[in-house]
């Protein structure tokens, strides 16, 4: 599974080969920028390892096909292809490809541009697209497309279940970045452009990632990204003045402060010239922040734009900000409301180099959540949507769980901001409200084991949310498809089989973990695993408050915490009331009896029992669907889903049988099938 979705084997389809014998086996690449030679580069090795033959690169006598590769403004042949009026639509990143007689050209109006050409082309051709009329124009829908690693430098991976860090070991980061290198071929053939090499949380050794004690090495790594036209970024400590530089305060209105910020940034960047900016967690989850100074998240957040702003660098700043020393007997703190409420008020104070990074949904990261209000609140900010690829609440990577569906959905909701149609995906990539900066950003989920991401399924994820970034419209069945034809080949009984399991396993996962977006019944800490009242009775905020009578969290505004007047109209009426909130979020919004009656016809308790059943049937069906490939997928790929398959069937039971028997024992009703419950 190493090669992942850019594996070389050579191609199967003989009318394929064939096609790429004439123009392939010239590749012109004339320009010197970086990006341009790493996609000569690619182009070259995989053709090679394609047809068995190495492309050379001289310039074909007349007649002959060749790939010719640049842009626009730095070769003619390549601007010769084109009219002023098809280059003009190509931006930044966005590329040209198109046949043109015997040869096929890539351009680009950079050279990252061409980049993404080049392994658009390669997608093509594996997916088995036929390339006699290629004429594509792609320009990618958002600007950021970041990945967010959340690293420590002892090479441990916070909430990462794929083994250790490819970055760091022993407190230093890892003496051979050939790794790095095929991580950022990874990142680079789906789109992404900016990569957090630190973890959110940082902690003491890490903030000495901004001294020279690490920036040679942190250099380093920013060198192998370049060439793949990912700028690096850093997540620093927002008391780094202190801890770091003697300071006694890092209060961010503090002159001190400030310059000694700015000292920072210039040696950050005479080592990386071309430093993405920081990703700042403030005042979130014990890390320091400028309410210790009676300062605001502006203040902060601008300080920080300013010492970046004349080098061209950006601040990324968190909403994840709530109390998590909440008493839970208190149950007018709503931790869902808390986002929301912290920024709206500094709507219009942030810089414009300043961008919000906003969680899909108002808690955690659960498998079921609604979106966040924030993203049609904040008309005159900067905003990221941020996902979490790694599987921290959806079974992290021992149970399958393709969740591009689950963004979609975030990304397809229409905030109606400005009336009808002003979706999420349209905030995101700042043109709903006219914001120059914004895009998406996502905790990655790899790590060391060879295939990456542990479950070999779950690569699928990496890849989607990379195929999202630049495209928010493509449905996610077809970049399933995408994923399975580059990871596995064109067998046709492979190709449903893996489109079937993937479309079918969010809601699955959902059926015997989350009954109606209640959420949270996970073991305290690590996550894994049924307990539901392991976060009852504590202080992070996230309640179910079930008893005899019933479950769920009121947040309608006529008698619960009022959270659900954070939405425009028409849902925070429609969450207002039981009778209107969608089944898949009634418990989320409501407190409702066991026997009350869901759209679906059910009474909540008899759903609960349905969908936990329901689940270990479905997880079954997947293991035997994953049998059916025997054979035909490769041997260790295929005994290590075996395996994960196997732990999700034990693993859902271990869910249903917990989560039936509490509610069983709470409500006291029977279930109407008569079941086993213990
Ligand atoms: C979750 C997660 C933490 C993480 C935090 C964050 O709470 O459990 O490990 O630090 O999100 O996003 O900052």
């Amino acid at each position: 599974g190493y090669d992942a979705w850019l594996g070389r084997r050579a191609l199967t389809d003989k009318d394929q080969v064939s096609s790429l014998t004439d123009w392939a086996s010239r590749i012109i690449a004339e320009e010197s920028d970086e990006c341009i030679r790493t996609a000569a580069y690619e182009l070259t090795e995989t053709i090679t390892a394609w047809t068995g033959r190495r492309p050379d690169n001289a310039v074909p006598a007349d007649g002959g096909g060749c790939l010719r590769i640049g842009t626009f403004q730095g070769c003619s042949e390549v601007a010769s292809a084109f009219s002023e009026v098809e280059m003009s639509a190509v931006q930044a990143d966005g590329f040209r490809l198109r046949r043109a007689g015997q040869s096929i050209i890539i351009a680009g109006s950079t050279g990252r541009g061409v980049l993404y050409g080049a392994f658009a082309l390669l997608r093509l051709i594996k997916t088995g697209e036929r390339l006699n009329e290629l004429d594509e124009l792609s320009n990618p829908a958002n600007g950021l497309r970041l990945i967010n690693e959340w690293d420590n430098v002892d090479g441990s991976i916070e909430r990462g279940y794929a083994g250790r860090s490819i970055f760091y070991a022993e407190g230093e980061v890892v003496p051979d970045l050939s790794r790095v290198r095929d991580y950022a071929r990874l990142l680079a053939s789906v789109g992404i452009n900016g990569i957090v090499v630190n973890n959110v949380n940082v902690h003491r050794e890490e903030t000495l990632f901004l001294s020279e004690r690490y920036l040679p090495r942190i250099a380093d790594m920013a060198n192998v990204f370049r060439a793949y036209g990912i700028r690096l970024y850093l997540s620093i400590n927002f008391a780094a003045p202190i801890e770091m530089g003697g300071l006694a305060t890092a209060d961010p209105l503090e002159e001190a402060v400030r310059t000694w910020w700015k000292d920072r940034v210039k040696e950050v960047y005479k080592w990386i010239p071309d430093f993405g900016g920081f990703l700042v967690k403030a005042d979130s989850e014990f890390r320091p922040g400028p309410f210790t100074y009676g300062r605001d998240h502006a203040d902060g957040a601008n300080m920080l734009a300013e010492a970046l702003a004349p080098y061209g660098g950006i601040v990324v700043w968190r909403c994840f900000v709530y109390n998590c020393k909440q008493d839970w007997r208190d149950r007018k703190t709503d931790r869902a409301r808390a986002a929301y409420d912290h920024f709206t008020p500094l709507d219009g104070r942030f810089r414009d180099n300043v961008v919000l990074q906003v969680k899909n949904g108002p808690m955690d990261f659960q498998v079921r959540e609604p979106v966040s209000p924030l993203f049609g609140a904040m008309p005159h900010t900067n905003m990221l949507i941020e996902f979490q690829v790694t599987q921290e609440y959806t079974g992290q990577q021992r149970h399958l769980c393709y969740l591009v569906p689950q963004w979609k959905e975030a990304l397809d909701f229409d905030t109606h901001a400005r009336g009808e149609g002003s979706t999420i995906k349209k905030v995101a990539d700042g043109s709903l409200f006219g914001r120059p900066l914004g895009g998406f950003a996502a905790v990655s989920n790899v790590g060391d084991d060879a295939n990456w991401t542990g479950h070999p399924l779950a690569q699928a994820n990496l890849y989607g949310y990379g195929r999202l970034a630049w495209n928010p419209e493509l449905a996610a069945d077809r970049i399933a498809e995408e994923w399975i034809k580059q990871t596995f080949g064109d067998h046709d009984r492979v190709i449903k089989t893996l489109l079937a399991m993937l479309m079918s396993s969010w809601s699955l996962y959902e059926s015997y973990t989350s009954p109606l977006g209640v959420g949270w019944m996970v073991k305290p800490n690590h996550h894994y695993g049924p307990d539901v009242d392991g976060y009852e009775y504590s202080m992070w905020g996230t309640y179910h408050f079930a008893d005899c009578y019933g479950i769920g969290v009121d947040r309608s505004v006529r008698t619960g915490t009022g959270y659900a007047s954070q939405y425009h109209r028409p849902h925070s009426e429609r969450f207002e009331s039981a009778e209107t909130t969608p089944d898949e979020l009634l418990l989320f919004f409501h407190h409702v009896p066991y026997t009350h009656r869901l759209h679906s016809g059910k009474t909540v308790i008899q759903h609960i029992y349905d969908s936990h059943f329901e689940g270990v049937k479905g997880s079954e069906a997947l293991a035997e669907q994953w049998e059916g490939l025997k054979g035909l997928i490769d041997h260790d790929i295929f005994e290590q889903g075996r395996s994960r398959l196997q732990e999700q069937i034990e693993h859902a039971k271990e869910w249903r049988d917990v989560i039936n028997t509490y509610f069983w024992r709470k409500s006291g009703i029977a279930d109407e099938h008569g079941r086993t419950i213990y």
